[in-house]
């Protein structure tokens, strides 16, 4: 079998071009606030003001620097949250050592309203409640969802297999699944024999940072695959599978890159739409 790639680039459009009558009647403002200077980083909000300027979405980067203190960079939160012409921002992770473990603190002080990256507790709650609930949504996650649906990929009574349990990725992406019939499964770094597991997937959603940790012998025929891992090595980016092999096997998987990133900044471009929406309504 030889499986079908799961283009974001593809997917990713079709959202964008969906969003464009809309971001020409509100007219949003996204703004992407970065401190210090992590490469990783820079790259990824270029991909974001790319696709900013494609939609026709106004954007600002607010760069600080990496001295930035917790004060200086909850003021900058706190004047964000009440521009009224700013409809929705993200704070880019990681942050200089300084700021990583204030994270928590950080998130808390971003207006949920505002909560473009969808990784704030009020955002999150309502992700968990039920799909009709879902306002703005963890952005990987629900970029995740687009994906499938953009490829007609069923959720509903599938078995799916999450590997990683981060608060981004891993488990927003479980209950997301779960919120749409499926059954799943959470695996991690304390889960014994992986395999057995992911050998059950008809959906199979890979997100632990670790390079090709799923191998062919790890998934059955069929499986879909979305790779969310970018990880950095020798040989350049790779995913959290081995994609040569697991092509082979798999009936549709996503690449690395041009899979999940793409439909991350989409739905992030999404929910600043949305939240634009839900504040002119208000
Ligand atoms: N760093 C890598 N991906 C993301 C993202 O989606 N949002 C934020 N805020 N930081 C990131």
């Amino acid at each position: 079998m030889s499986a079908t790639i799961l283009s974001g680039r593809e997917a990713a459009d079709a959202l964008l071009n969906e969003l464009k009558p809309k971001v020409k009647k509100l007219d949003p403002k996204l703004v992407i606030v970065q401190v210090g200077e992590d490469p990783a980083s820079g790259s990824y909000i270029k991909q974001k003001f790319i696709s900013c300027e494609k939609v026709g979405l106004r954007s600002e980067h607010k760069h600080m620097p990496e001295s930035t203190s917790l004060e200086e960079l909850l003021k900058v939160i706190d004047d964000l949250n009440n521009d009224n012409d700013v409809s929705g921002f993200i704070v880019q992770v990681p942050l200089p050592d300084h700021l990583n473990d204030k994270i928590p603190q950080i998130t808390r002080a971003v207006d949920p309203s505002k909560d473009a990256d969808g990784f704030g507790a009020y955002n999150l709650g309502k992700m968990f409640l039920s799909t009709e609930y879902e306002h703005l949504p963890p952005a990987t996650p629900s970029g995740i969802i687009r994906m499938l649906e953009h490829y007609k990929i069923p959720i509903e009574g599938k078995h799916a297999v999450v590997v990683g349990r981060s608060n981004i990725v891993g488990k927003p992406i479980a209950i997301m699944l779960l919120n749409r019939g499926a059954t799943v499964s959470v695996c991690h770094s304390k889960t014994p024999d992986i395999g057995s597991i992911t050998s059950q997937a008809d959906i199979l959603i890979a997100a632990v940072g670790k390079p090709k940790l799923i191998t062919a012998d790890m998934v059955k025929d069929g499986v879909v695959v979305i790779d969310v891992g970018v990880n950095r090595t020798d040989d350049g980016l790779c995913g959290d599978v081995d994609f040569e092999e697991i092509e082979k096997k798999a009936s549709a998987i996503t690449p690395v890159p041009g899979g999940v990133g793409p439909m991350t900044v989409a739905s992030l471009i999404r929910n600043c739409v949305n939240a634009k929406e839900r504040q002119v309504s208000a």
